[in-house]
């Protein structure tokens, strides 16, 4: 199976770029939210550590304290902000308690990794084009949790991964890039692998594109 997956990812490569180091001093402050396992905050910040993004994760925010990326940051030295949704009265409160620390740490970009909620008026009014997300489909197909197994239960013969800004909508807002992955002979966890390592390299592609 791994063999199928090497022939048919060939077919769909993420340029060779993804992989160059960059040499430029001014770095720029990227911010990451996520609520769950994390894997591509740690892609994105190991590429920054790599220097393959001339870049720095100068906050993960995180609405799940007991999430695995809260496990993972330990790793790095990039300070967190972490809060319980219902410890506050609305959205509005955590999302300008947010903004604040966003200001404060300079940042330039926000990238959405897994992070299980939509964003309102108190972000979008500061960051309007400055926030971008990461979809496990071809959106506009798929759009939700799980679009993985979506697309897999649905049959299609191709799905892929999206980039995309961020607008008030659940995974909408203008596309960024997009790679296809076939669906062909795998099963249902080995799309979830193939479709996870596109993300990363995807993911940490489109973050150098917009920077
Ligand atoms: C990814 O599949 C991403 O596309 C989606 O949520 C998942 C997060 O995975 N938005 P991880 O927490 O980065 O491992």
């Amino acid at each position: 199976m791994r063999g199928s997956f090497a022939i048919s990812y060939t077919s769909y490569p993420v340029p060779h770029t993804s992989h160059q180091i960059i040499n430029m001093t001014h770095k720029k402050h990227i911010a990451v939210f996520a609520s769950g396992n994390g894997s591509n905050f740690e892609a994105i910040a190991g590429a920054c550590a790599e220097k393959r993004l001339n870049a720095e994760v100068a906050l993960l925010v995180c609405d799940n304290p007991d999430a695995h990326v809260i496990k993972r940051v330990e790793k790095f030295n990039i300070p967190v902000f972490k809060f319980r949704p219902k410890d506050y009265a609305t959205k509005a409160d955590y999302e300008t308690e947010i903004v604040q620390l966003l200001k404060k740490n300079n940042v330039d970009l926000i990238c959405l990794a897994g992070y299980m909620r939509l964003v309102s008026d108190v972000l979008l009014n500061e960051y309007e084009g400055k926030i971008i997300n990461i979809h496990p489909s071809l959106l506009p197909a798929f759009k939700g949790l799980n679009a993985i197994e979506q697309a897999f239960e649905y049959g299609v013969k191709i799905t892929g991964v999206t980039t995309h800004f961020v607008d008030k909508t659940m995974d909408g807002g203008k596309i960024i890039e997009q790679v296809a992955v076939p669906i062909e002979n795998c099963s249902l966890e080995e799309l979830k692998e193939r479709i996870h390592a596109v993300e990363h390299e995807l993911y940490v592609r489109t973050i150098r594109k917009l920077l």
